[in-house]
């Protein structure tokens, strides 16, 4: 996410082209709750709940509209019958300082704002919310995704991020022609829920694994695995083969594109380029980038599929790993038409979303 200076809440909700957004204040807490419906085009809106600090109410304004368009891209290049969405509890203070009943309380609100929604929008875990959160969430409201499997959910969609995120890797290093992982560096940023995964399904197909994260001690267990610690202000001055954002977005701006020494970029942060021109410089560079709503959407396979569509652990597996041959089928397109790989995405996913048309727009 870009930090402008100032941003006051109206500004990236007058700039947006989404269908809907929903603000509460609660003043007990200090807390800002935002839904934004970005499309309903495909099915009701669906997409995480992110709950964390922000600078001021704009800047999570700015997150939740920008990841509710990232979803609704994300949803119809996968092919899901649902649109896309996003909600931000901007929590006042860290949320490792937030007290559990606080916690709680917010999400009663959030699930009493769902309800209000009727489902227009449906949530689901995302950066500071999980399965646990979800239960909460179940408990008074349908419209969320992922909680656990002893609550009759689908559980925890990071296993199935993971998976996409590694076929995207392997689809994005044959374009770049580095010829497998054996022996590659890969640098995994961000070693939560989905990156220290990732960099186990990396470091079992034989990859040098560089590990780095806001929080150290998130990196032991890699480390203890005979990962290499990077310290997160030199993630993107680290030589590697692969770079994987699996942190917060918006890490990889213009100036970073211009030097980041990788060969391919490939993650599960959503919007992990910061910028207009970011993902142009990527490609003129020659790094091979495997836009994020292609390679991130293992989850959403996961919690749609199990839980909307009745598919079967296998049947998520299969559409999860057809993430490579989706990514295959765009590079292709972007070299045929020397647009960047980014592009042959959203056109993919424009394509998808225009015969239905935009009601209300
Ligand atoms: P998480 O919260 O479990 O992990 C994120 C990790 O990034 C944390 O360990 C955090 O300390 C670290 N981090 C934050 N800022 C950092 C920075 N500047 N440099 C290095 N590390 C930093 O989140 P999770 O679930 O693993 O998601 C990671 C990313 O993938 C997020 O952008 C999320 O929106 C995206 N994503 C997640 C999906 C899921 O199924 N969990 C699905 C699709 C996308
Ligand atoms: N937050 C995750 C994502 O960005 C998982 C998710 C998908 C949550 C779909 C809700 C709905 O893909």
């Amino acid at each position: 996410m870009e930090k402008p200076e100032h941003v006051h809440i109206e500004e990236p909700l007058e700039e947006w082209d989404g269908e809907l957004s929903c603000v509460r204040h609660d003043r007990q807490t200090g807390a800002w709750l935002i839904v934004a419906v970005h499309s309903t085009v495909l099915g009701p809106a669906a997409g995480g709940t992110r709950a964390m600090h922000y600078p001021s109410p704009g800047h999570a304004a700015v997150d939740a509209t920008r990841l509710a368009a990232a979803m609704t891209l994300k949803m119809a290049v996968a092919g899901l019958p649902m649109g896309g969405g996003k909600a931000v509890i901007a929590l006042p203070r860290l949320k490792a300082a937030l007290d559990d009943a606080d916690w709680r309380r917010l999400l009663q609100l959030h699930a009493a704002v769902l309800e209000r929604l009727h489902g227009t929008y449906w949530t689901g875990p995302d950066v500071g919310t999980g399965s646990e959160d979800m239960d909460v969430l179940r408990s008074a409201t349908r419209y969320a995704f992922g909680a656990s499997p002893p609550l009759g959910g689908p559980g925890s969609s990071a296993p199935a991020t993971a998976a996409g995120v590694f076929a995207a890797i392997q689809a994005a290093s044959t374009e770049a022609g580095l010829e497998g992982l054996d022996g590659r560096r890969v640098l995994v940023q961000g070693m939560g829920a989905v990156g220290s995964l990732v960099g186990e399904l990396a470091a079992d197909s034989g990859a040098q694994l560089l590990v780095t994260d806001v929080d150290p001690a998130r990196c032991r267990s890699a480390i203890d695995r005979g990962a290499r610690f990077v310290a997160s202000a030199d993630a993107t001055r680290t030589e590697c083969d692969v770079l994987v954002p699996c942190a917060t977005g918006g890490l990889v701006d213009a100036a970073i594109a211009r030097t980041v020494p990788c060969t391919v970029i490939a993650g599960a942060a959503n919007n992990p380029l910061a910028g207009d021109r970011t993902a142009d410089i990527l490609a003129e560079r020659g790094i091979v980038y495997a836009p994020d709503f292609v390679a991130n959407a293992g989850g959403a396979i996961h919690l749609v599929g199990r839980q909307v569509l009745g598919w079967t652990a296998d049947q998520v597996h299969d559409r999860t790993a057809a993430i490579g041959t989706t990514l295959q089928a765009i590079f292709a397109d972007s070299r045929a038409r020397g647009i960047t790989a980014d592009q042959a995405a959203r056109d993919l996913a424009a394509g998808r979303l225009q015969p239905a048309g935009r009601v209300g727009s």
